[in-house]
């Protein structure tokens, strides 16, 4: 048995995807040997909705001076984040506001108060992203967003207005401690705004890609409604988003004890529909089990016929198939990416080749297996030419 990163009680396993190793941790050949791997497993605590990894790395294992993801790899999220700012900015923040941001990586979301009267500032431990967005006018603290660290914004503590993130939350082991860091920092008005990977969109998908190292926790509106309600904090709004395959947008603020219809009426849904209970969590577990057999049926079938495989889209979501159905570089000869960080380098656990995108028009595969499938009309988009060779775009889904 488990224990509930919350309430700390016993809590059922309900999928075991084996042998992982980290999600983001694209490596040199001569690393090979030195490999970190840990068992991913989840459990579900029925009391707070909550779907979680029972193991993970430790966080500087993952966030560090050589973080590989760039919030700006994506034409489409750079347009999400212009939108989400000016969203935050004329719906709560004052004139002279502050703001802070959890995971501000190269500064995609703090740029759109750069021009503005807007104080900002971001918490960002990985060290090589913090420095471009430093680099980019940002403040950005390169460190964790965590009570220790509090003293490094010295000028927020109590003064905040919004604390904001995106896909980061769901990164934060210690979420008891989270929520007491943004007590500190938020002033009596202040709202908690953050948005990330959907509990009920990953149901709907059976897109068990979401889960790996940094996804610690996969969100439903029950458990953050849940989870805040214990420290006096409440959920008052909560928007889906398109984003990364289907994510929740949540606005929280400091209990008021007002009934809010809205929220009421979408636990009920999660409720209806298994979101919010065990039930739910092992039916997508069998689920699980039958998209990994499909899929390897799928892509054998293709291998046999002689056709060539790549992937396209070094995710970190591709860690987790790849090694979960146990397919290696003799069945997908490599990834195309546009990351310098991860071109030249080699797939975490099954040591795929990553090779720069600009090469995927030079060579012919049958297939490609669209890793990135959150970003499939960008990346269509841009390789309009491959369909009209007769190539075929493929996914898990
Ligand atoms: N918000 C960006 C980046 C998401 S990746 C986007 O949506 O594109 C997650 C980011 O959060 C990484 O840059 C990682 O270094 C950072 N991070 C992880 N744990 C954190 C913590 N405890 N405090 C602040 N940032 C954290
Ligand atoms: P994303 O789904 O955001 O990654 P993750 O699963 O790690 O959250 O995809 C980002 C990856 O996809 C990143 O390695 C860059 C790559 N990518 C391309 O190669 N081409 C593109 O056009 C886009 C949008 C992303």
């Amino acid at each position: 048995m488990h224990k509930c990163k919350i309430t700390n009680k016993k809590i059922p396993e309900v999928i075991n995807f084996g042998k992982m190793p980290i999600a983001n941790g694209f490596l040199k050949k001569k690393d090979f040997k030195k490999e970190f791997f840990y068992n991913m497993s989840v459990s579900f605590s029925e009391e707070m909705s909550l779907l979680q990894l029972n193991e993970h790395p430790k966080p500087t294992a993952m966030f560090n001076k050589n973080y590989p993801f760039f919030t700006s790899s994506s034409e489409f999220m750079k347009k999400h984040f212009e939108r989400y700012a000016n969203w935050v900015n004329s719906k709560y923040l004052k004139n002279n506001g502050k703001i802070i941001e959890i995971g501000s990586n190269d500064g995609t979301f703090l740029k759109n108060f750069l021009n503005s009267n807007i104080d900002h500032i971001g918490f960002e431990p990985s060290k090589n992203v913090s420095q471009i967005a430093k680099k980019n006018k940002i403040n950005s603290i390169n460190d964790f967003f965590s009570i220790k660290n509090i003293g490094k914004a010295e000028n927020f503590i109590g003064k905040t207005d919004v604390i904001s993130g995106a896909n980061v939350v769901c990164h934060i082991p210690n979420l008891i401690e989270f929520i007491k860091t943004c007590d500190l920092f938020l002033n009596k008005n202040g709202k908690i705004i953050f948005e990330e990977p959907y509990l009920g969109s990953m149901y709907s998908k059976t897109s068990y890609d979401q889960i790996y190292d940094e996804h610690i926790f996969i969100f439903s509106i029950s458990s953050i409604y849940k989870i805040f309600k214990e420290f006096d904090f409440e959920l008052i709004d909560a928007i889906p988003q398109i984003t990364h395959g289907g994510s929740m947008r949540y606005v929280i603020e400091r209990k008021k004890n007002k009934t809010n219809n809205k929220i009421k009426s979408l636990i009920e849904r999660e409720k209806i529909k298994n979101i919010n209970s065990l039930k739910g969590a092992i039916d997508f577990g069998v689920k699980c089990k039958l998209s990994k057999e499909k899929l390897i049926n799928n892509i054998y079938k293709i291998k046999k016929r002689g056709r060539k495989i790549c992937g396209y889209g070094a995710t970190s979501k591709s860690t987790t198939i790849l090694n979960y159905c146990n397919i290696g570089s003799d069945v997908i000869e490599c990834i195309f990416d546009t990351t310098q960080n991860k071109i030249g380098k080699y797939s975490p656990g099954m040591h795929i080749p990553i090779i720069n995108y600009k090469k995927f028009s030079k060579e012919f595969f049958d297939y490609s297996f669209l890793f990135a499938w959150n970003h499939k009309k960008e990346i269509e988009k841009k390789e309009s030419k491959y369909l009209k060779k007769g190539g075929k775009w493929i996914t898990h889904l």
